[in-house]
């Protein structure tokens, strides 16, 4: 039944505009930080096609050939330290959705260009396949890993527990990742994100080489050529960022590199001081449990190729940060020379993420 207050108009054409006496009235302003007014403003063009490129280069981690990763083609311990490793590396790759989704909001609110926004989702859609890497290599081969199962030996209580005290340190990270990201500007949060995605590319790299087995080769290489382009999209921002810079915001950023050491290395290398707390034969057992791994070749590389691929990484970061005035901070355990901030060092300036 027609509802008979309501009045409908018998054509198109009997709708008459509406023009308020005294003119339109204004919507009211937006309060900020928010996501509207929702605009497409285009300045950073390169952005825009790195954009593009990620969705033609688009992978799915469920179609590798995981036929091929047979849990009976390794020792138990052998199982046990690729379990661990994936575990590490989830330590920093299952942050990469979460971290990067918030870094995408921020983006919309601080109403970034559209290339930026669209940049950081598609990070973090890859990270989310990362994640899935893990997530599957540790379902085919110690299923529960990486803490939902029950120790019998040990070697496994020592992984557990390891695995136990990564991921304290990494809920860590996550509060004080929350607290930076609004207070930091794009020029900090990126040379941080950078460091993160220099790191990444060149132990994916390192790894896709190194590894026997072709279902991780074939992983290290899309998971590397994916960090290679995030490296891409930080520097094409960085570009744009870096050039308005103060010496405050410069000292800052000597500041993060050094907590991004500090951090990245418990995956590239070995934990430094000074933000990590962990328990005092983490190491030694961290050492036991990534021999088991490097026995079953995943490609993980030694002590000291570990250290010379981190070396000349940082180098790298050297010369792109110091083109811009800002100064490098000594990292003493890799003889590389700078200035000393590890005394200001605190959990909340961790922010790098791969
Ligand atoms: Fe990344
Ligand atoms: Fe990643």
């Amino acid at each position: 039944m027609p509802d008979p207050n309501v009045t409908t108009p018998d054509s198109d054409s009997a709708r008459e505009l509406v023009v308020p006496e005294g003119g339109f009235w204004p919507a009211p302003e937006v309060p900020q930080p928010n996501i509207y007014p929702m605009e497409w403003h285009v300045e950073t063009e390169k952005l825009a096609a790195i954009y593009q490129k990620s969705k033609v280069m688009a992978w799915n981690p469920a179609d590798l050939p995981w036929d091929g990763l047979r849990p009976g083609d390794f020792t138990r311990e052998q199982r046990l330290g690729i379990m661990y490793w994936f575990s590490v590396l989830a330590n920093f790759d299952a942050s990469g959705p979460a971290v990067f989704a918030r870094a995408t909001i921020r983006a919309f609110e601080k109403h970034e260009e559209d290339p930026v926004r669209k940049c950081f989702f598609s990070i973090t859609r890859d990270e989310m396949n990362h994640e899935e890497c893990c997530q599957r290599a540790i379902g085919a081969l110690w299923p529960g890993g990486p803490l939902d199962w029950t120790p019998e030996t040990d070697l496994e209580r020592a992984a557990h527990n390891n695995i136990g005290w990564l991921y304290h340190n990494g809920g860590r990270y996550w509060n004080g990742y929350n607290q930076a990201v609004g207070r930091y500007s794009l020029a900090v949060l990126f040379t941080s994100f950078m460091m993160g995605e220099m790191a990444a590319s060149t132990l994916f790299r390192g790894m896709a080489s190194a590894t026997t087995h072709p279902v991780f080769s074939e992983m290290f290489h899309k998971i590397g050529r994916d960090e290679s382009r995030h490296l891409q999209i930080c520097m094409t921002i960085l570009e744009n960022e870096w050039p308005g810079l103060t010496d405050e915001v410069r000292g800052t950023i000597t500041r993060q590199l050094r907590a991004g050491f500090v951090f990245l290395s418990m995956i590239l290398w070995e934990p430094p001081e000074g933000f990590w707390e962990l328990p005092p034969y983490f190491l030694n057992n961290h050492r036991v449990l990534m021999d088991h791994a490097r026995s079953a070749g995943l490609g993980v590389l030694s002590y000291d190729q570990q250290a010379d691929n981190w070396r000349n990484a940082i180098a790298k970061i050297r010369v792109i940060v110091e083109r811009w005035g800002i100064d490098f901070p000594a990292v003493p355990e890799l003889d590389i020379e700078g200035v000393d901030v590890s005394a200001d060092i605190s959990s909340e300036d961790i922010i790098p993420v791969f």
